[in-house]
């Protein structure tokens, strides 16, 4: 309990019920006479969020909308979030949030979250004991390198790690109040917004790598004091940077990359179900990325992962890859290749023709994660059409107009045989009397579910393992009759429920692993729902103690 009353109670947005407190809630803490005279429901009280949304023009003022309502009132925020995620998901995350990052500075309100700037060198400790929360779990840090496919957004990219961790909370109820979204402001390159007078960043150049990697071991270090069973989402960081992060530090501390093991987890559950439809395994298929960065990079080397679980030798699966960048295939005689990418750089001759190099390996996937949209052009799937019955084509990069091609081209330049997801939300397509239902292969089904594992089990480290283990939960609730209409994941109306069995997965693993900070419940599943956050309103508005 604590003592707030009267106004400060309604100015908390996690204590503020509106107009639904009760009487003795009202004469208890000072209310009579500060809100209107009624105690109505949540389901009312949502009624009129919905009528108030369905009278904003855009997308981005919904956005803008519902932030303010979280500003306000979290219960109810969260309430219209998990009313209906189909229909929300797409408004607090991809893709109104690539549109609300360009514009951050300009439609910014209330601070949320915590900016870490990189001028604060040596007081990172004392700086993360300003958040209120005591018992910090998971902290979602950029520093904008790489804001979805769209660049260098410095401080504009704070809308991401805010809306993916919304995200834990919609989908797999982690509740909200573990959850701190953080911004490391290393200055931008983006010129655009250095000139901008409303940019909400340090108008400085990006530093040198090594000069920001030291920046970042003082925070992770100083998050290890501060809060000790946190675990580290990195999120919208370069390429290079989140691969080389993650390396860094994933062995030594509970840390993941999304963008390298989430995408990877959820492009895998989405090939598991293109093989299942073929009735192949994977390790039965070819695959051929547009894009050798973050994305790609982890979705490959957690692909080889589990081709090994199939059977194969690390070196067999690797011969399964193949990618190409801007500067062509990756292949063996390239002299511009990171570390990460060779294993991928096979013995090839050089090229930069995709279609070329289709014809040519002849993979049955092709997956993009170039940032480049349209380049999955007509002529690359009809010969993917040429060299497969069914080739399967993953066009992932977001937001929207990104995306390598539209479900629309993939079907009907394959003449309605290709398998096909987006990274985005598409609808279906109707072609020559058939409906098509492109998948979303988006991270959403898995590191909510994922995070909710670890929560629930107090995970030391964050394993590829459980990100495959994911991968294979998420594929198994695609039902058989949706699978066969080109379904390859889980409907959106039911996300919480899928991740509960998502994440009670996965924390069977951590358990099986050794894991787990906390002992082995008997029913892993009842465990997982007892963590579970519900957007309802509790008892009187009291603080309760999570000190
Ligand atoms: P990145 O910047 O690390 O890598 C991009 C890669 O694409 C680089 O290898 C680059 O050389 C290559 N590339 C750029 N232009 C190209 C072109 N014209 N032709 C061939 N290759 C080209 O970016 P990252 O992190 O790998 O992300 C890639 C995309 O994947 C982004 O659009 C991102 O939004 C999307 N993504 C989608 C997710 C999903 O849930 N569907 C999750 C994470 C990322």
């Amino acid at each position: 309990m604590n003592d707030v009353r009267g106004i400060a109670v309604l100015q908390d947005p996690k204590l503020n019920k509106s107009t639904a407190f009760t009487e003795q809630e009202k004469q208890t803490l000072g209310l009579v006479g500060l809100v209107p005279d009624v105690t109505e429901s949540e389901d009312l009280q949502l009624q009129r969020v919905n009528l108030q949304l369905a009278q904003k023009p855009t997308d981005l003022e919904r956005y803008i909308y519902l932030m303010n309502l979280l500003d306000h009132n979290e219960t109810l925020f969260y309430r219209t979030l998990m009313s209906d995620p189909a229909r929300f998901l797409p408004i607090v995350y991809d893709p109104t949030i690539g549109e609300a990052c360009l514009k951050f500075g300009h439609i910014y309100r209330q601070a949320r979250g915590m900016y870490l700037s990189i001028a604060r060198r040596g007081k990172v400790k004392d700086i993360l004991k300003n958040w209120p929360e005591k018992d910090v779990r998971f902290i979602c840090v950029t520093d904008a390198g790489r804001i979805l496919g769209l660049g260098d957004l410095g401080a504009n990219g704070m809308g991401i790690p805010i809306g993916k961790l919304q995200l834990y909370t919609a989908c797999a109820g982690v509740p909200p109040q573990y959850l701190l979204p953080m911004y490391i402001d290393a200055g931008t390159n983006n010129e655009e917004y250095l000139h901008d007078p409303l940019y909400l960043g340090m108008r400085k150049a990006r530093p040198s790598t090594e000069e920001l990697y030291s920046f970042v071991d003082e925070f992770v270090q100083a998050v290890q004091e501060v809060f000790p069973k946190c675990c580290i989402h990195f999120e919208d960081w370069t390429g290079v940077d989140a691969v080389h992060l993650l390396q860094r530090y994933r062995d030594k501390y509970c840390v993941y990359n999304d963008d390298v093991q989430g995408t990877a987890g959820i492009v895998l559950a989405g090939m598991i179900n293109a093989a299942k439809i073929k009735g192949k395994k994977l390790s039965d298929e070819k695959y051929l990325f547009l894009g050798a960065g973050s994305a790609g990079i982890g979705l490959a080397d957690l692909l080889c992962s589990a081709m090994t679980q199939e059977g194969l030798s690390l070196k067999e699966a690797q011969s399964h890859v193949y990618m190409f960048d801007i500067n062509g295939l990756l292949e063996d005689t390239r002299k511009d290749l990171v570390d990460f990418q060779k294993p991928y750089a096979h013995k090839h001759a050089a090229t930069r023709d995709f279609v070329a190099a289709i014809e040519d390996i002849k993979p049955t996937t092709i997956i993009g994660v170039s940032t480049v949209g349209g380049t999955f052009t007509q002529k690359v799937i009809e010969a993917m059409s040429r060299v497969n019955e069914r080739p399967v084509v993953l066009a992932l990069s977001n937001p929207t107009d990104h995306a390598e091609c539209t479900p629309e081209q993939a079907y009907t330049w394959s003449k309605g045989k290709a398998i096909y997801a987006a990274g985005v939300q598409f609808p279906p397509v109707h072609y020559q009397g058939q409906t098509f239902l492109p998948g979303q292969a988006n991270n959403f089904y898995i590191f909510p579910a994922v995070g909710m594992a670890i929560f629930a089990t107090q995970a030391s480290r964050v394993t590829d393992e459980m990100f495959i283990e994911a991968a294979r939960a998420v594929a198994n609730q695609v039902p058989s009759d949706l699978l066969k209409q080109g379904l390859l994941y889980p409907l959106q109306s039911n996300i919480l429920e899928t991740e509960i069995q998502t994440a009670a997965r996965v924390a069977n693993l951590v358990f099986d692993s050794g894991l787990a900070r906390v002992p082995r419940p008997n029913d892993v599943v009842a465990f997982i729902r007892q963590h579970v956050y519900r957007p309802e309103y509790t008892g009187a508005a009291t603080k309760t103690a999570q000190a």
